[in-house]
């Protein structure tokens, strides 16, 4: 048996800066009542005259990625993608990322756990490398919202939080198996699934049944019954940290740095306060960059390994909660 431990990172934002004053000038909301609720002071959008797109982003950041690891594009021995945004309905973004990357013909996984893709993701690459099947795995997510959403009044609820970027990581064997990604917890409970959803295009709702049916079907663009699902976040992220620390025989106070997914300022607040974390034991970054779902806890967390916020030793811990509901955790002795 080994472990795994992550051993390059990587991110890459669109230049693209939307602040809450231009989404005002789209729709019916305000920078006071945003960053009230939310935290978010702008995000970053893919403008219209650019080719990037959910599997070009996360092959920027894979080339971060790889490059910092000190492997070369060869080393590597299989992919896994997470999105809720791919760039085709099928094939999904991983088959791309060999291809824009150039890598040989490894293997490709499209992970679709929402805002928890990257836990599901991460946890996927860490088994095949504890069992000793793949020695060094790309793990990447990325989101291209800004094409999805409704930019008018009718989805101020949820255009004003989503943003776009992609990160990534390469996962490799670590044979000490007191150090790196010590365990992941994945969870989920379907019968939630219409809280937050897509439901079309879909094969029940196929598009020629879109353009025929009248102004008032918009299920095409994300549904999210946002109070629900704020209560269920905040009691799923207590849980499933504390499950990944009783695993490890830790407690609160061994968490040196706690990086949420970055859903909501408020939600990522009371986690902090219940687990009685200093401000420099949590990473939060959605002020700039909105909520990039299964791009968010990766971009996150290279955001704080660049700043030097994360060091060798340290218990770091990782948890989101989204859309399905799913959720999950992983802990990591950096
Ligand atoms: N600007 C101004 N007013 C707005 C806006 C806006 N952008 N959006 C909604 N409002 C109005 C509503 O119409 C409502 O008005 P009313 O009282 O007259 O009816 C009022 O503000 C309150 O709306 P709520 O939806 O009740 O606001 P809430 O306080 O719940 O905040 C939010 C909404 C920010 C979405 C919050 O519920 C939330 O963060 N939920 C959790 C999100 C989350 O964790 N998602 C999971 C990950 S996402 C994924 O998996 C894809």
């Amino acid at each position: 048996m080994y472990n795994s431990k992550i051993i390059g990172l990587g991110k890459y934002l669109p230049e693209n800066v939307v602040t809450n004053d231009d989404l005002s000038k789209m729709m019916d909301t305000n920078d006071e009542w945003i960053q009230e609720r939310t935290g978010i002071k702008e995000r970053r959008w893919i403008p219209e005259d650019s080719n990037d797109t959910s599997a070009v982003m996360g092959a920027k950041a894979a080339k971060i990625a790889i490059e910092r690891s000190g492997l070369t594009k060869d080393d590597i021995d299989f992919i896994v993608f997470a999105t809720l945004s791919p760039d085709y309905y099928f094939p999904g973004c991983g088959v791309q990322i060999q291809d824009l990357l150039g890598l040989q013909n490894v293997g490709a996984l499209d992970v679709r756990n929402q805002c928890s893709g990257f836990i599901y993701a991460i946890s996927v690459a860490d088994q095949f490398i504890k069992t000793g099947m793949y020695k060094n795995v790309l793990v990447i997510g990325a989101e291209y919202h800004s094409n999805g959403l409704d930019k008018t009044t009718r989805g101020r609820g949820v255009t004003v939080i989503f943003g776009d970027g992609a990160g990534a990581c390469v996962l490799s064997r670590e044979e000490d198996t007191t150090k790196g990604i010590l365990s992941t917890h994945l969870h989920s409970e379907g019968k939630y699934a219409d809280k937050l959803i897509v439901a079309s295009p879909s094969i029940k709702h196929w598009v020629p049944e879109i353009i025929e049916s009248n102004e008032e079907d918009i299920s095409y663009y994300p549904y999210m019954d946002g109070t629900f699902v704020f209560k269920h976040a905040v009691v799923r992220f207590s849980e499933v940290i504390m499950e990944g620390l009783m695993k490890n025989n830790l407690t609160k106070e061994d968490i040196d740095m706690l990086i949420p997914h970055q859903a909501n300022l408020r939600i990522a607040q009371f986690i902090q306060k219940k687990f009685k974390l200093r401000d420099d034991q949590i990473f939060n970054n959605i002020m700039k960059y909105g909520n990039t779902t299964a791009a968010s806890v990766i971009i996150a967390l290279t955001e704080a390994w660049e700043e030097g916020k994360i060091k060798s030793g340290q218990h770091v811990v990782l948890a989101a909660f989204g859309s399905g509901f799913t959720w999950g955790s992983v802990i990591i002795k950096w």
